[in-house]
């Protein structure tokens, strides 16, 4: 039996999990993630994840406090960085949706519209994130999430072999004014914001740092070109493996009903949110990000 193989059997004996569906993705069935957790677990679901890139808990009640610690178990949490969308009190949660306190609107309201991986504008994106709903429209918001294992595994042996060797610019302010194309209610682009966040570049394909299974990393919400293809080629390239990277036989479509938890690989899957009536309903997300780091990083590339 291959070590993969190993852990997976070894992690479904600890935790009870079943297929979300055929693309990706495995439901844990009834673990109370808001009570202490055993190492084991924490192992299990881990190899899980790592097998099936997203992970859901039904039925969650979690404070702020209980999806923190849940969090932390995967690693360090990240300060969200745009401070109106902290969780009063709560710099780590990231409230999400068109949820109002006051009279005032306190979540980002357009979060994830494009198909992405979070963070990939950073040098060290973002590993994980797990998405809490709090309060979810009974119709539309669906996120849906693309294997880029499997995205990967079904390229021609030609073209894995080829862009193993490119790299994808990703551009943070691009996608920023995509997303005020869309929603002109968006403010623009402070100076200060665009300095923060520098085109970076990543590999088109990067390993799982446990398992060393290859993926697809690359995104049409962030990534602009092709470092080593300039002009039309590398755009086509790039929007080729996008639209590759989306075929409905990846992606799983996830209707939220509130106490849902998601919890995604960004290095296994990429994602996208969809519109609801929002003049009907009212969607509250909390979310915590467990930071990357230079090592987990450079643990990711083929070398
Ligand atoms: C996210 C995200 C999409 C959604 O939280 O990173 O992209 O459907 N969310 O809320
Ligand atoms: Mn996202």
């Amino acid at each position: 039996m291959t070590v993969d193989l190993q852990a997976a059997v070894h992690a479904e004996s600890v935790v009870d999990v079943r297929r979300l569906s055929p693309a990706l993705g495995a439901e844990v069935i009834a673990l109370d993630i808001s009570r202490p957790v055993s190492d084991a677990v924490i192992e299990a679901l881990r190899a899980t994840l790592d097998q099936h890139g997203v992970l859901l808990f039904r039925g969650q009640r979690l404070n702020a406090e209980a999806h923190i610690t849940f969090s932390r178990r995967f690693g360090v949490l990240q300060e969200v960085a745009q401070k109106q969308y902290q969780l009063e009190g709560q710099p780590l949660i990231y409230v999400i949706g068109n949820v109002e306190e006051n009279g005032r609107p306190i979540g980002d309201p357009s979060v994830g519209r494009l198909w992405h991986s979070d963070q990939s504008f950073l040098p060290h994106p973002a590993i994980g994130s797990l998405l809490y709903g709090v309060q979810c429209p009974p119709e539309g918001a669906a996120t849906l999430f693309a294997n880029m294992y499997a995205a990967y595994d079904a390229l021609p042996p030609q073209m894995r072999a080829h862009i193993e060797r490119l790299h994808a610019v990703h551009s943070f302010s691009e996608y920023y004014e995509a997303l005020r194309e869309r929603d002109p209610t968006q403010p623009e682009l402070t100076d200060t914001r665009r300095a923060l966040y520098p085109d970076v570049i990543h590999p088109l394909v990067r390993r799982n740092p446990r398992t060393g299974r290859k993926a697809l990393y690359v995104n049409p919400g962030y990534a602009t070109g092709i470092r080593e293809m300039p002009g039309a080629t590398g755009a086509r390239l790039l929007r080729d493996l996008c639209d590759h990277a989306t075929r409905e036989e990846f992606v799983y479509a996830h209707a939220w009903r509130n106490g849902d938890v998601l919890f995604w690989d960004n290095l296994a899957v990429n994602h996208k949110g969809t519109p609801f009536d929002t003049g009907r309903f009212v969607r509250r997300m909390h979310r915590t990000t467990v930071a990357g780091n230079a090592a987990i990083y450079a643990a990711s590339l083929l070398g």
